[in-house]
């Protein structure tokens, strides 16, 4: 960091959870001040505690929800923001076709409250999590920023109505600056293995699902369709390791703090506007070879048996990452056996997740 860095102010919505507390490091690391705000729907207050122990400093927390207008305002009037990392909504696929509503009002009214009350004090610089699920199933491999969307499940559904919203801000109003990062496969844990993914049932996704067979507390891996077709028929994803994912995010708000500097924006009504961004590696790898790597680096057999395919699930999906490596200057860094690695170390250190016994 250099000596005349000026620390701007960033809230973090759904800072508590699995990717909001790995950038809650990364950022403080790169001389941002944070605030976190959630409201702990999906996350503990360990994880705060953790974060606040890694980092030597204790993380300023308002445990509340984005939904509600008249709390926002308050931290809003409190701290001087120069922009909002939006992580706060709710992720599981299944339950979001069960609940739309639930998911809708969570996702979609969550985040048009912050960008109302964003305005009202404005604070006009946002960075969205968005989802490779707004993709569907691709027509091309890797996929680019402006391959056609469209996807099937209210989750996937919600992640694709806040980019629409976004879209119509940035036209009708160009102060606002919003880029919407899209995720591909996060996984991998902090390497202090203090803090990782914690799910609160049984895993619906395929890292958290394996390590919790590797330890012993799930018997076996369903593996969902061995037909596709792929490099030996399993799907294939672009897993990325959540320090990178984390990094991506200092990226996007290192680019924010340059293209809104005064310099720039004398010379561009709107250097924004709305931008998205694939994170991901550019790189696929097989539910077989992740399997593989995770029983190499862990030492523990993964029994697994095929099963049929789930419903939803399309055979391949990987990112091109050229636009964040171009724009941003980013590029993911660890290999897939350091996310089965790192995985398996927070696995190992706490078999039962921030819950301790
Ligand atoms: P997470 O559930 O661990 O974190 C989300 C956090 O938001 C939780 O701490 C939860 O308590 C909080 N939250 C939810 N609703 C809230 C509300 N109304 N008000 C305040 N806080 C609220 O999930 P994650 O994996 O860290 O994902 C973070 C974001 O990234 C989510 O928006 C998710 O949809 C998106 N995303 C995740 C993945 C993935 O595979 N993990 C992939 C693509 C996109
Ligand atoms: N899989 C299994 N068995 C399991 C779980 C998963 O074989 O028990 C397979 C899936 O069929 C798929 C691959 O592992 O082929 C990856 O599945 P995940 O559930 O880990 O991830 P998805 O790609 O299905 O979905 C994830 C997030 C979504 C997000 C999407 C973005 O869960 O929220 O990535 O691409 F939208």
């Amino acid at each position: 960091m250099s000596e005349n860095f000026m620390k701007n102010k960033i809230l973090v919505t759904g800072g508590a959870g699995y990717i909001g507390s790995h950038t809650c490091i990364a950022l403080h690391e790169a001389g941002y001040d944070i605030v976190v705000y959630d409201n702990l729907s999906n996350s503990s207050r360990e994880a705060i505690n953790r974060v606040s122990t890694l980092i030597g400093e204790t993380i300023e927390f308002v445990e509340g929800d984005i939904r509600d207008n008249e709390l926002l305002r308050e931290v809003f009037a409190l701290h001087e923001f120069f922009g909002v990392i939006h992580f706060a909504g709710l992720k599981a696929v299944g339950e979001s076709v069960v609940k739309p509503l639930l998911y809708y009002n969570n996702n979609v009214s969550g985040t048009i409250t912050l960008l109302e009350v964003m305005s009202e004090y404005n604070v006009k610089n946002l960075v969205f999590s968005s989802s490779a699920t707004v993709y569907g199933d691709p027509d091309t491999l890797p996929i680019e920023e402006s391959s056609k969307r469209s996807c099937a499940n209210p989750y996937g559904q919600s992640k694709l109505a806040v980019e629409y919203i976004l879209e119509d801000l940035a036209v009708s109003d160009d102060s606002w600056n919003l880029i919407s990062l899209r995720y591909f496969n996060p996984v991998g844990a902090h390497a202090s293995g203090q803090i990782g993914e914690d799910p609160n049932d049984i895993p619906n996704n395929l890292m958290p699902y394996v390590s919790q067979v590797a330890i012993g507390k799930l018997e076996k891996l369903s593996i969902f369709g061995n037909d596709y077709s792929t490099i030996d028929g399993t799907g294939v994803r672009d897993f990325i390791h959540v320090t990178d994912l984390a990094q991506g995010h200092v990226a996007a708000l290192d680019y924010l703090e340059q293209q809104t500097s005064s310099e720039i924006y004398s010379n561009t009504a709107s250097p924004i506007g709305f931008l998205p961004i694939n994170l991901g590696t550019g790189k696929g790898t097989s539910v077989l070879e992740l399997i593989s790597t995770f029983s190499d680096v862990s030492g523990q057999a993964i029994p697994y048996q095929f099963a049929s395919r789930r419903a939803g699930d399309i055979a391949s999906c990987y990112a091109s990452s050229e636009k964040a490596k171009n724009l941003l200057g980013w590029q993911a860094e660890l290999s897939i056996a350091d996310m089965c690695k790192d995985t398996w170390h927070w696995q190992s250190m706490n078999p039962n997740g921030y819950t301790m016994s």
